[in-house]
C-alpha cells in the first residue's frame, strides 16, 4: 500500500473492530480517569495482566481527587507486581498537578494533557481520541508494526522519523470515531498483526490493500533495531527469618526500583561460606540456612543473576524492618524480582 492509500484504513478497521473488539474493563467508558489509568497500566504491560489491576485500583482509588492525596505505600502496593513503578508515582504527580492547575477536572486540551507527568506522545494520542474523540494518533510498537507492513516501509521502527511520518499520515485520515480508530489499530497489532506470531493476513480486514499481504513480504516487517546486549548483575540475596517475622529493607528514593521494598541482598553470587561471612557483617546469628535457590529477573536495561538464601536467625537484628508474613501480604510492596523467592516459602 502507498502512503497515499491511507485513506482505506479507516473503512477497513471501524467494521472489523465493532465485529471483533475485545470486552475489556476500561472500554465500559470515556471517562478521562480510568482511560488514563487503563492507558498508564498498559504502557508495559500486557492486557490480560492489567485487568485485574485496573480494576483493584479503580475501587480502592476511585478518582483523581483520592489519588492526588494517597499514601505512596498503598499505591506501591496497588501495583506491586506490574513493575515500572515510576508509572504509579507519576501517576499521582499527575494527579497532584490537576487539582493545583486544574480545578481536579482532568484537562480537555491535547497540550495539558501532554504536559503531565508520566504522559508521552502516545498516552496523550490515546487518551484524546478514546476521551474526546480527537484526531489524536496513538502510535506505538504494535501501530508501528502494522503500518510497516501495510506500506512495507524498510525504515528501522526505532527511528523517530518513522513513528513521526505514521502519526503525520494518520492525523490526516482521522475518522470522527477517533478513539475506536485508535483502539481498532492497537487491536489489529495486537492480535491478527501481532508480535511473535505469524501474521493472519487471510482474517485480516486490510488484505485487500496491504502491500505485505498482497506480496506475501508482511513477515520480513517491520525492520527492527539490532539488539543491544543487557548487562547483568550477579547478587546474593537473603530470605531472613525468626520466629515467623521477615526482614526488609527499603530501596533507595531513586533508580530502580526505588522506594519499594526488598530482602538484604549483596553483591556476587556468594558460596555458603562468603553468605554467612557477610551476615555476620549485617549483624545477624544464624541459627540454620535452610535451602539455596538460583533465580534470574530482567528489567529492560539489567538482568539480575540472584542467588537466594533461605535462612534462621535467632535474634531479630541488622538494619532492617521485621514484619510478619501478613504484613507482607498486606502492607508492603515487594517488587516480583524479591517477591518469587517469597512465593516458595
Ligand atoms: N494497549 C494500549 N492501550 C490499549 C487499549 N486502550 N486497549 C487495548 N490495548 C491497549
Amino acid at each position: 500500500m502507498a502512503w497515499s492509500e491511507f485513506s482505506k484504513l479507516p473503512g477497513a478497521l471501524l467494521p472489523w473492530y465493532d465485529a471483533n473488539r475485545r470486552d475489556l474493563p476500561w472500554r465500559k467508558t470515556k471517562e478521562p480517569y480510568p482511560v488514563w489509568l487503563s492507558e498508564i497500566m498498559l504502557q508495559q504491560t500486557r492486557v490480560e495482566a492489567v485487568k485485574g489491576y485496573f480494576c483493584r485500583f479503580l475501587a480502592e482509588i476511585p478518582d483523581i481527587p483520592t489519588l492526588a492525596v494517597c499514601d505512596d505505600e498503598i499505591l506501591h502496593k496497588l501495583w506491586e507486581g506490574l513493575g515500572y513503578y515510576s508509572r504509579v508515582r507519576n501517576l499521582k504527580k499527575a494527579a497532584q498537578v490537576i487539582m493545583a492547575r486544574h480545578g481536579g477536572v482532568f484537562p480537555r486540551e491535547y497540550s495539558a494533557v501532554r504536559a503531565l507527568p508520566g504522559i508521552g506522545d502516545y498516552t496523550a494520542g490515546a487518551i484524546c481520541s478514546i476521551c474526546y474523540d480527537f484526531p489524536t494518533p496513538a502510535v506505538d510498537g504494535n501501530v508501528l508494526r502494522v503500518i510497516s507492513r501495510l506500506t512495507e516501509d524498510a525504515t528501522p521502527i526505532d527511528q523517530p522519523a518513522f513513528k513521526n511520518r505514521v502519526r503525520e499520515k494518520l492525523v490526516e485520515i482521522y475518522p470522527s470515531r477517533a478513539g475506536d480508530f485508535t483502539q481498532a489499530l492497537m487491536e489489529l497489532g495486537a492480535s491478527l498483526c501481532g508480535p511473535n506470531r505469524k501474521p493472519d493476513c487471510e482474517s485480516c480486514p486490510c488484505r485487500d490493500f496491504c502491500g505485505g499481504c498482497l506480496h506475501g513480504t508482511a513477515e520480513s516487517f517491520p525492520v527492527r533495531p539490532e539488539k543491544k546486549q543487557r548487562k547483568t548483575e550477579d547478587m546474593t540475596v537473603f530470605i531472613l527469618s525468626c520466629d515467623g517475622s521477615y526482614a526488609l529493607r527499603k530501596r533507595q528514593e531513586t533508580g530502580l526500583l526505588a522506594d519499594l521494598w526488598e530482602f538484604p541482598h549483596v553483591p556476587g553470587k556468594l558460596e555458603t561460606g562468603d553468605a554467612l561471612v557477610a551476615l555476620e557483617a549485617m549483624g545477624l546469628k544464624i541459627k540454620q540456612i535452610h535451602r539455596q535457590v538460583d533465580k534470574k529477573h530482567i528489567f529492560t536495561h539489567i538482568q539480575w543473576n540472584m542467588r537466594g538464601y533461605y535462612l534462621e536467625v535467632s535474634e531479630l537484628g541488622g538494619d532492617f524492618v521485621w514484619f510478619t508474613a501478613e504484613e507482607i501480604r498486606e502492607n508492603a510492596a515487594l517488587p516480583t524480582a524479591f517477591r518469587q523467592f517469597w512465593e516458595e516459602i
